[in-house]
């Protein structure tokens, strides 16, 4: 029997991305989310547009999209609650937020010092992405912003790759931390052979 609910959230079950971006002064701000998908070499993003993250990415156009492992998954909470803003929105505030300057710090996560005019990327995140803002928009509401990004350059660590073709994932050694209705999950094993993964 389904019921007729007025859900509150619609978070599904999707994976958490640390976006790193480049602040003002240089520094680099490292924040989690996890309303991202990707279509061929785009990607999609939904953010608040009045978090730091989304800030930088409209100021600078670039940003880097790390991709934690499910075993990252006490680094990606310690960052839970904080952000980049000085100024804390007061709805933030209200809600526990905390201004955090050193992002990098508070989670344990290691900065690889990002390229020339690049933020620094997550050593310890298997998935390493430059993405550069294709086009901004708001999204359901003026606070929420859709960015659509391409992805122009992919760094992935040895022990996902596929032994046999080294530009492909391997899917059953990339094992994405999955945030669903708010909760972290991880994926279980393969639960039938894909038709289409024949077809790619
Ligand atoms: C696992 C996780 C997933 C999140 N997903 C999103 C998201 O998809 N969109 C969003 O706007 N905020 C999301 N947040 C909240 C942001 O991390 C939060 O707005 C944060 O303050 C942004 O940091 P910044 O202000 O330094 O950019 C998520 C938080 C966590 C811990």
């Amino acid at each position: 029997m389904h019921q007729v609910i007025k859900p509150k959230i619609l978070y599904f079950g999707t994976p958490v991305v640390l976006i790193s971006t480049l602040n003002e002064d240089g520094s680099t701000n490292l924040a989690p989310m996890s309303s991202a998908w990707w279509l061929n070499d785009s990607c999609m993003l939904g953010m608040s547009n009045r978090s730091q993250t989304v800030r930088n990415i409209l100021r600078e156009g670039r940003c880097v999209l790390n991709l934690p492992s499910a075993e990252l998954v006490t680094a990606v909470d310690r960052l839970a609650l904080t952000t980049g803003r000085e100024d804390v929105p007061d709805d933030k505030a209200q809600m526990g937020y905390v201004y955090e300057p050193s992002k990098f710090e508070v989670a344990g996560l290691s900065a690889t010092p990002g390229e020339p005019g690049w933020p620094d990327r997550v050593a310890e995140c298997p998935v390493q992405m430059h993405a550069a803002l294709e086009e901004a928009r708001d999204f359901s509401s003026p606070h929420l912003a859709a960015l659509e990004l391409r992805i122009v350059q992919t760094w992935m660590d040895d022990s996902i790759l596929n032994s046999e073709r080294r530009h492909h994932v391997d899917p059953d050694k990339w094992r994405p931390l999955i945030m669903s209705f708010t909760e972290f999950y991880g994926l279980g094993a393969q639960l039938h052979p894909s038709r289409l993964a024949q077809v790619f």
